[in-house]
């Protein structure tokens, strides 16, 4: 059961694993392992030989002390009375290690998890007050975010858990209970679950499961009825989940289109925002991580052509530090498919604690995000499980794309008519999409000439610059080849330096009024001995001209080029990456979602 939960939570993290299990009243048995979760699986038998009926597991992100069997979880106090597993950053870690040296304790590992452990252990024992007083004295005294899942010799049979920012949830089932980081990890035994909020402890037995406040009493929670099906998160006979999530693409985009298009016109009512509250804001900031960010790129051109409004987009790792000044009457729209990376998170706080209302742009339901936003535009893109985003990429940009339609709407710039024509463009996007994936064959035959190659650049102006960042970073993230994205003017202030015989430059150009101006600057990489890959769309012929090898996306709207132009980047991506022997899925240091900062 342990080994089957972790499997689904995986994209967490993958660097080692381990697990912890009881059978009975006997003592606690710790296996571990470096590595993916398969060596766990090996060392164990498949767990056959750990039998038991209660345990904690643990497939770990390393943040503290490098990836080793002895730094993975589960850790151990010194007699084994606590066992816990970790997720997040105890931030006070060193000053709490020093507190417990002072105390007669040794460390084993590097981690801040076997302080956390020794903490609890240390107050268990000093005050002897069971394990929910413990756990809640350690909360005082810990600084950071933490999902802690905790068991006690003492207490066969029982699970204690501490949650502070980290994801963490209960799930309730019939003569057995769960903890867990993630829905798809329990699953496949309840639908029925509790989101455990911040500062808030659990206790679960077989029977019963508690949530506990930090004066230790127990609190009632909503149950959340699981909706959605765990075979959506499986592979379904393509040989990587990213390749099966680019064939969702076009069900990604046409189910969030109909979230907001009714009757022919669009309603992004459920979001909670009104057409009073649209007209009322002055301006947008657009937060987000990685490809989050870049969806906010692009959605920076379309918001301020379409609804006429300033928009600023920022890395949520920034904004959250740099203590932005925000007008009272601006909107802050926090973009995260998980709803729960960690930056992003503190950037949508950073905003409230400013009194700026928040729009989540998210996908998984139910996540911190979600719940913290004023209001939530839901992504229909369905779980997500390759590390490299693409369908919810997709659907993010949709999202957006709706948003300015509406904004443009209620503020009175777009005419009935310029809406009526946005829309059918929009409802047209996942056919077009499917066109370029069903032609991905020539994309293969063209990754696999160049997968060999160290470095390439993507170049683009506005909306196709946003798009080349996209597209780069699909590229490194999975293919490991040095890849950067210029504005393509901006190439000869320095950059251009870089290029010599064979570079491999890919160009984007969709946009009428500066197709010319980028060619040209295309045209200057070639003379310098640049290898051109171009894309366009369809009709623009001309661009064989100067490019080597060029690939088409159908002809759109342009405000929703980038959905087209980075279906060929992520297919190119992920042709270049199995072409090198890479675990597409799980690239290497990476993680899905990223819970710590
Ligand atoms: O879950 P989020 O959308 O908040 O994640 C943000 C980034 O971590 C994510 O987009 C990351 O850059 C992807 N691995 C890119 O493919």
């Amino acid at each position: 059961m342990l080994l089957e939960g972790l499997s689904k939570l995986e994209y967490r993290g993958y660097d080692s694993a381990g697990i912890a299990v009881r059978d009975g009243e006997k003592d606690v048995r710790v296996v571990k392992a470096r590595g993916r979760l398969s060596v766990l699986e090996e060392k164990t038998d498949g767990g056959r030989t750990v039998p038991g009926n209660c345990g904690i597991g643990h497939t770990r992100w390393a943040t503290h002390g490098e990836p080793s069997e002895n730094n993975a979880h589960p850790h151990v106090s010194e007699d084994s009375s606590v066992v816990a597993v970790h997720n997040g950053i105890i931030e006070n870690y060193q000053e709490l290690k020093e507190k417990l040296l002072r105390n007669g304790y040794t460390f084993y590992s590097d981690t801040d998890t076997e302080v956390a452990v020794k903490l609890i252990d240390y107050y268990y024992k000093k005050y002897k007050v069971g394990p929910i007083d413990a756990i809640a004295k350690c909360m005082v005294r810990m600084r950071g975010s933490y999902a802690l899942a905790v068991m006690f010799r003492d207490y066969p049979g029982e699970i204690y858990a501490a949650r502070k920012e980290s994801p963490m949830i209960l799930g309730l089932g019939d003569g057995e209970n769960f903890i867990a980081s993630d829905v798809p990890a329990i699953l496949k035994h309840t639908r029925r679950v509790i989101y455990v909020g911040n500062l808030e402890m659990a206790r679960i037995t077989p029977e019963k499961a508690e949530i506990i406040d930090l004066n230790g009493d127990v609190i009632e929670k909503e149950v959340t009825e699981i909706t959605w099906d765990a075979e959506a998160a499986e592979k379904g006979g393509f040989e990587h989940f990213m390749m099966k999530e680019i064939y969702e693409e076009p069900r990604a985009i046409e189910d969030t289109l109909h979230s907001a298009i009714k009757e022919g016109t669009i309603d992004i009512s459920g979001t909670g925002l009104t057409e009073e509250e649209m007209k009322s804001f002055s301006s947008v900031w657009i937060v987000g991580c990685g490809s989050a960010y870049h969806v906010g790129m692009v959605a920076q051109y379309v918001l301020e052509d379409l609804a006429k409004i300033p928009v600023r987009v920022e890395l949520a790792s920034e904004f959250r530090y740099r203590q932005p000044l925000l007008a009272k009457d601006a909107l802050v729209v926090i973009i995260s498919q998980s709803g729960e990376t960690a930056d992003s998170l503190a950037a949508l706080r950073e905003a409230k604690r400013q009194g700026v209302k928040v729009l989540g742009i998210v996908n998984v339901v139910g996540s911190a995000i979600a719940r913290e936003a004023d209001y939530v535009f839901y992504t229909l893109a369905g779980p997500e499980i390759a590390v490299a985003t693409t369908k919810a990429y997709s659907a993010q940009l949709i999202g957006c794309d709706l948003l300015a339609v509406a904004l443009g709407r209620a503020r009175g710039v777009l005419e009935e008519e310029k809406i009526k024509e946005l829309l059918s463009d929009l409802l047209s996007l996942p056919g077009k999409v499917e066109r370029i994936i069903e032609d991905k064959e020539r994309i293969q035959w063209f990754a696999n000439k160049f997968a060999n190659i160290n470095d390439v650049f993507f170049l683009g102006r506005g909306l196709d610059y946003a798009a080349c960042m996209e597209g780069s970073l699909k590229m490194k993230e999975i293919s490991y080849i040095h890849s950067e994205a210029y504005a393509a003017g901006e190439l000869k202030h320095g950059t251009i330096s870089l290029v010599e015989k064979g570079t491999m430059i890919i160009g984007v150009a969709t946009q009428k009024r500066i197709f010319e101006k980028t060619i040209s600057n295309m045209v200057e990489v070639k003379t310098r001995g640049a290898y051109l890959c171009g894309i366009t769309s369809a009709g623009n012929y001309s661009m064989e001209d100067t490019a080597d090898f060029v690939l088409y996306v159908p002809k759109s709207d342009e405000h929703f080029s980038a959905t087209l132009t980075v279906i060929p980047l992520q297919l190119l991506a992920y042709y270049v990456a199995v072409n090198r022997g890479i675990d597409v899925d799980k690239p290497r240091n990476l993680a899905k979602s990223v819970t710590v900062e």
